[in-house]
């Protein structure tokens, strides 16, 4: 690896699951705007992450990332804010019932570039470039809709933009305030058995407020009470997008990529000689990779080298993503041999991507079971490694989608044309996030034990 880091030195390296751009100098013009354009988060935010993260490398706090596979364009309000209700949700439920402060990092406000199996997709006789993410082209199945456009560059953005805005309000402006739980409980949620339990932990934290102002520690007083930290993050995958938003910090002089607080390295592009790991290493924000099924244990150790060669606390987060037929088997060697070499990382499981099939209607699906098993082997291997089980990254949406299956309500093949929307993978709703919520709250109260 070339030791000389610049924000565009990973041109000289091969970067794969780019688009075949149409027009190279109108993207280059974008590009231009781009960097023009305000920074969508600030240096001290992400310092701020990875201090948060750093005592999650130590086994004192657990990583809830979570949020949509591919972000809409169209998004609502109200679905933006549906989800980073169900998040909060998650997360409540996990700081309550799992005894654990809980590091809230959203897949939003930014999460649009997808890496695809193929290249293109074919209907019938007609063969036509794979969507890639709205960041790139569009879901519609015709030409003009799958031609790359670097105009939808700006377009990503402005919409990161925005719901980063509605985030910021969210989090700060009173909807996060612990007093107003149970409101939070409302619609397709509150109607299942997750949804009990949640509303009965919802009083049970209520009644223990009012039993602190009534002692006179005044809960009305304590900003962590009516506001939560909300960190975003997605793949850092287009990387004319990602070196575009790259600014110099005017305090400590360091490179940030300013379009999100943590960046991750997709299954596909974390090759040692590709140009995503010699993009990554350079920015300081907290970085992940993504670590499926076939990677060696010196794959592993020389992304550690190549990311983290200071072995930061809270600069690395390694997310499996093994299957639950796989992870026993592959996961053991690589917790043993980073620990080994002493990197101090976070672990964190994708309990979704190892997961996917096609059910026998011919939808991408999930099921919920699988989802759970890969969890709960993770923290099985944890425990036999003495190392720290450190989080989950699950794709989900508060709408009320029917995309996997199983869950509480146990939805079978027969509910997937439903509400099947997703323009990528299939998400976990509202119900069923919060539902694993509540399992994951017991192995992690039992790994506290
Ligand atoms: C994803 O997180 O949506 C994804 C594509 O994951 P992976 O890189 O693990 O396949
Ligand atoms: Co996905």
């Amino acid at each position: 690896m070339n030791e000389k880091w610049s924000p565009e030195s990973w041109r000289n390296f091969p970067a794969k699951h780019q688009p075949n751009w149409p027009d190279q100098a109108e993207l280059e013009r974008v590009q231009k705007n781009l960097a023009d354009q305000p920074p969508l988060v600030f240096a001290g935010e992400t310092r701020q992450l990875m201090r948060e993260l750093g005592t999650v490398a130590q086994g004192k706090a657990f990583l809830l990332q979570a949020g949509d596979c591919a972000e809409s364009f169209d998004s609502s309000a109200n679905s933006i804010r549906d989800k980073l209700r169900v998040i909060l949700q998650m997360a409540i439920v996990l700081t309550y019932s799992g005894g654990t402060p809980i590091v809230k990092v959203g897949r939003i406000a930014g999460q649009f570039a997808k890496p695809r199996s193929n290249p293109t997709e074919t209907k019938g006789d007609t063969e036509l470039p794979s969507f890639l993410g709205q960041i790139v082209n569009d879901v519609g199945f015709t030409f003009d809709a799958r031609r790359p456009d670097p105009q939808r560059l700006l377009t990503a953005y402005n919409r990161a933009a925005a719901t980063l805005n509605l985030l910021r309000a969210f989090t700060r402006g009173g909807y996060a305030d612990l007093n107003k739980l149970s409101s939070w409980n409302r619609d397709f949620v509150a109607s299942s058995a997750a949804g009990a339990r949640y509303t009965q932990m919802a009083d049970e934290i209520d009644r223990a407020l009012r039993f602190m102002a009534a002692c006179g520690l005044n809960p009305g007083t304590t900003p962590t009470l009516h506001e939560v930290d909300f960190y975003t993050s997605h793949e850092a995958l287009l990387l004319n997008y990602e070196e575009a938003l790259t600014r110099r910090d005017s305090l400590s002089g360091d490179w940030y990529d300013c379009s999100a607080h943590m960046l991750w390295i997709g299954e596909r592009t974390r090759e040692l000689d590709g140009a995503h790991v010699e993009f990554l290493r350079g920015v300081s924000n907290p970085l992940g990779v993504k670590i499926g099924p076939t990677a060696t244990p010196a794959e592993v150790l020389a992304l550690c080298e190549a990311l983290n060669p200071e072995r930061r606390p809270g600069r690395l987060t390694l997310i499996s993503r093994m299957g639950a037929n796989k992870i026993a088997d592959s996961l053991p060697s690589l917790l043993e041999s980073v620990r080994q070499a002493g990197h101090v990382v976070v672990w964190a499981c994708d309990p979704m991507h190892g997961n996917t099939y096609t059910s026998a209607s011919g939808r991408k699906t999930r099921h919920f079971d699988d989802v759970m098993s890969e969890i709960v082997q993770f923290f099985a291997a944890h425990k036999a490694a003495g190392t720290h089980p450190g989080g989950v990254h699950v794709e989900l949406t508060g709408d009320a989608v029917t995309e996997c299956l199983g869950g509480s309500d146990d939805l079978g093949d027969d509910d997937l044309e439903r509400a099947y929307e997703t323009m990528c993978d299939p998400r976990l709703n509202g119900r069923q996030s919060v539902d694993l919520a509540f399992q994951v709250a017991e192995l992690l109260s039992a790994n506290n034990a």
